[in-house]
């Protein structure tokens, strides 16, 4: 990366709040392979930072989400009374089998290969549409005029979200990431998260009425139908599990797209190729998914005592964090230097997705969109420039990593 600066070797070896980690986690990541890879942090938590051993956590069956029980350890008994960490233990990202292989079961057919390659015209069109109304000006900023509307919008249709509801997406508030930090949050974040799920799950609910009776070609009337069969998911499950695909389907790929043209700008080799040979935007995809990961990490429980992970003993219950950004950036799987951008790297296989049972559902449709996003904004303004590439502003997030603004003109 550009900002490559070591981190001073007194500094906790794991301090993903930072500054100067959000800035640029790379090097404290590459301090955290070379000492101490499997690392016991203050608060108890085991963090994994080499491919080897993330990508071992997240495949193996000794290891699980156990979300009641380790939420319960790290605040206290009454947490779960706490509306939006209940809304969350329905979440099938935190859930075990077969809970977890009942509720992906039911959405999974939506996201296969075949269905998100059918949505190509569409995806193509949103984005048209927004450079058509925006090229005139001459200036925008990538991440809100430009990023932001594609997943908002692909998501909404995937849902059936009527038209007519969707301008309070378009400018809600994109400060929910701190749920997801491995950092407690404290009574205010409570409150506030609380105060979001209320309110997402009241229009939610409002929209499963009119979809009991005005069904659609789309995913919440699915969901309600098999809510109303009785046997395959609870209210409370269905409601939780719209908003995590709400929120799952739009954060993480506007920053797959922010993310992947800052660090283009920043390597302007790399980006003259790209407008030079623009059938290598599938391979520059999985890259700008490797170098800078929009989800930086994430966990799992032991589910049983587990004798040796990278020269560590794992009791039963504790909690393993998976550092995805680092898998990444491992010189033992990426020899040829893991902190250059090469869109041409032969073998990209990114972390980014996670993996095992609770692989991202939407990863094929997050490298479509973003492919579309960012080769067609190439095409159409050629002469794209950032105000500031060197200077960029991330957002206070660790666990979702992407920027609060690319000002842009041309
Ligand atoms: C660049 C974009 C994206 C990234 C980097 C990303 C990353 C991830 C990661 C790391 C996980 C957890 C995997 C694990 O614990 O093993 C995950 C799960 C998930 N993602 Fe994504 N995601 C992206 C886009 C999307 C989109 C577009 C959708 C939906 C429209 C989506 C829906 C989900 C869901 C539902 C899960 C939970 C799956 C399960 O537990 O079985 N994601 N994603």
């Amino acid at each position: 990366m550009n900002e490559h600066v070591q981190p001073a070797s007194s500094a906790p070896l794991f301090n993903p709040l930072a500054p100067e980690f959000i800035r640029n986690p790379y090097p404290h990541y590459e301090r955290m392979r070379t000492t101490d890879p499997v690392h016991l942090t203050p608060l108890g938590m085991y963090v994994a930072s080499r491919h080897a051993e993330v990508s071992l956590v997240m495949r193996d069956k000794r290891f699980g989400k156990d979300y009641v029980e380790r939420t319960i350890r790290r605040y206290g008994p009454k947490i779960m009374d706490e509306p939006v960490f209940r809304s969350m233990s329905h979440w099938m990202l935190q859930q075990d089998p077969p809970d977890h292989t009942r509720l992906r079961g039911l959405v999974v057919k939506a996201f296969t290969a075949r269905r998100v390659e059918d949505m190509r015209p569409r995806i193509q069109q949103v984005v048209d549409d927004t450079l058509d109304r925006i090229i005139p000006q001459g200036k925008m900023d990538l991440i809100e005029d430009f990023a932001f509307r594609l997943p908002v919008t692909i998501i909404c249709d995937m849902l059936g979200i009527p038209e007519d509801h969707r301008e309070a997406f378009y400018t809600g508030s994109r400060d929910g990431g701190r749920l997801l930090d491995p950092v407690p949050l404290s009574p205010e974040e409570i409150k506030q998260g609380n105060a979001s799920n209320a309110l997402a799950a009241m229009y939610f609910q409002q929209l499963f009425d009119l979809r009991r009776k005005s069904p659609g070609n789309d995913l919440i009337t699915q969901l309600v139908q098999a809510e109303e069969d009785g046997s395959k998911l609870t209210n409370e499950e269905l409601t939780a599990n719209i908003i995590l695909l709400f929120g799952a389907g739009h954060e993480t790929t506007v920053n797959l797209i922010g993310n992947g043209l800052l660090s283009l700008h920043r390597n302007p080799d790399q980006l003259a190729l790209l407008k030079a040979r623009p059938e290598l935007i599938t391979n520059a995809i999985e890259e700008f998914l490797r170098y800078d990961s929009s989800v930086q990490l994430t966990g799992r429980v032991a589910l049983e005592d587990i004798d040796d992970l990278g020269g560590k003993r794992i009791p039963k219950g504790e909690s393993v964090l998976c550092l995805l950004g680092s898998a990444n950036h491992d010189p033992a799987v990426y020899p040829d230097n893991p902190e250059r951008l090469d869109i041409t790297r032969p073998n990209v296989k990114p972390l980014s997705f996670g993996g095992g049972i609770h692989f991202c559902l939407g990863a094929q449709l997050a490298r479509i969109e973003a492919e579309i996003a960012i080769s067609t904004l190439l095409r159409r303004i050629p002469d794209l420039r950032l105000d500031d590439a060197v200077n960029a502003e991330w957002r206070p997030t660790f666990v979702l990593r992407g920027l609060k603004r690319l000002p842009a003109s041309w």
